[in-house]
């Protein structure tokens, strides 16, 4: 499967935002991967809807929405998206997950499905043919700048044997939190396949998003 990169514009210059997507675009970021956090669910307030359709105006590089929200059925339409869009919702978030899944996909855009990493993959073995990809959480959500968990690498392996085994080698797995050049490496060879680049590799101090960007292809033997 191709891979993938989605900068995630939490971790941007949010006071000169419409810059680093222009410099995104140049270097040819995938998606850009937006965190919404509502307080509740997780520790941590972030970006919000209006801003979410702002920068749908300005940019054709498609939105990876990552909702960290309880009950997230009821925000989705308040953005406006496509085809070429993902909202992932988080399995713990939300009893009628099913539903929501379903809701996404009549929006017309991708649904994904977000596991914290605890949260067994049997969670996903009932809801496959409702999901375009499956985010395996490598850090608690809620923070940039944390360490990924002990299992991330095992459990992406098991992710990918898991779906490959349920006959779902179409479904792209995506790894979130602390993708550092060194852990995308080993969890692209556990079977990732989409990369949410934060400030372990992309927003970092003294460097352009061009170069980071560059490198981070490179290692991560990107197309
Ligand atoms: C954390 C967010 C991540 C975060 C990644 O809950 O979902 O997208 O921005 O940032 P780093 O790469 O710093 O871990
Ligand atoms: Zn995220």
């Amino acid at each position: 499967m191709k891979k993938l990169l989605s900068a995630s514009l939490m971790c941007a210059d949010l006071m000169n935002l419409q810059e680093s997507i222009a410099q995104l675009e140049k270097a040819g970021i995938d998606y850009l991967h937006i965190d919404i956090m509502d307080g509740s669910f997780v520790p941590n307030i972030t970006l919000g809807f209006d801003l979410i359709n702002a920068i749908k105006a300005v940019t054709d590089i498609p939105l990876d929405i990552h909702m960290m929200v309880n009950t997230p059925a009821e925000f989705i339409d308040r953005m406006n998206l496509n085809e070429n869009d993902i909202i992932c919702v988080h399995y713990e978030s939300d009893i009628h997950i099913h539903r929501t899944l379903e809701a996404i996909r009549n929006k017309g855009c991708k649904a994904g499905l977000a596991l914290n990493p605890q949260t067994p993959l049997e969670a996903m073995k009932y809801l496959t043919e409702y999901i375009d990809m499956a985010l395996i959480m490598t850090v608690s959500p809620g923070f940039a700048g944390q360490k990924l968990f002990a299992g991330a690498k095992r459990k992406v392996a098991d992710a990918r044997k898991f779906l490959d085994d349920m006959g779902c080698q179409h479904i792209p797995i995506e790894v979130d939190g602390n993708i550092s050049i060194e852990n995308g490496k080993n969890l692209s060879a556990c079977g990732a396949d989409i990369f949410v680049l934060g400030t372990s590799c992309l927003f970092v101090k003294d460097k352009e998003l061009k170069d980071a960007a560059t490198e981070v292809r490179s290692a991560f033997n990107v197309q």
